[in-house]
């Protein structure tokens, strides 16, 4: 995981005006109320998610970019990441940030309207949601492969879901983060 963080650095992914503070393990505004998110926050996720090589993987909020590039990183040219960014300009200027590291297997868009997740492109053998949900996202749960994980913050508590062959879910909780709000509708 530290190869790809020092591969995909922050600060490529920051408006110029907060590039100068792209060090500080804090998260910063990208504009329309959004943020990147602190960095100890991402490596925390990052690591209970547990990528591999060759993995299918859906960044949901993808923002500025930075996470669906972290994870390109780590899922490799045999892999794919889907990131979804709800914000049109986010999800276009994120597009462009992530395009700058030569990953063309990750790739940031605009979700379809009123959908959430990408379930015509699943299943995913990971979710990572950036976002903040007020209950767990069934519909994001049933886009996941057998033993696939989501790992999303429900309600302000980082939830680990992992999806098993049968279709049951064994779910554990790691800690607690403040996010914005993930959103249904534009
Ligand atoms: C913490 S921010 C960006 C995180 C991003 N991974 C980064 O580090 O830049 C979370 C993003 O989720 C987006 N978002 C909220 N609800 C969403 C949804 N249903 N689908 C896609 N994006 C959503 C917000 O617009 C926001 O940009």
């Amino acid at each position: 995981m530290a190869a790809a963080f020092a591969a995909v650095p922050r600060i490529g992914f920051l408006p110029a005006h907060q590039r100068r503070f792209a060090a500080d393990d804090r998260p910063l505004g990208i504009g329309h109320g959004q943020t990147n998110s602190q960095p100890t926050t991402v490596a925390n996720m990052l690591e209970l998610l547990d990528v591999h090589p060759g993995q299918r993987v859906l960044d949901v909020g993808a923002g500025s970019g930075w996470t669906t590039a972290l994870l390109g990183e780590l899922v490799g040219p045999t892999g794919r990441v889907v990131g979804l960014e709800l914000v049109p300009e986010l999800a276009h200027w994120g597009a462009v940030n992530v395009s700058r590291h030569h990953l063309p297997w990750a790739t940031e868009a605009e979700p379809a309207p009123g959908v959430l997740g990408a379930p015509d492109q699943g299943p995913f053998d990971r979710i990572l949601v950036s976002a903040e949900a007020d209950e767990l996202p069934t519909d994001l749960v049933e886009q996941l492969a057998p033993e696939g994980i989501l790992v999303v913050p429900v309600r302000g508590r980082m939830l680990r879901v992992r999806r098993h062959a049968d279709g049951s879910t064994t779910t554990d909780h790691h800690g607690w983060y403040s996010f914005v709000p993930l959103l249904r509708h534009r």
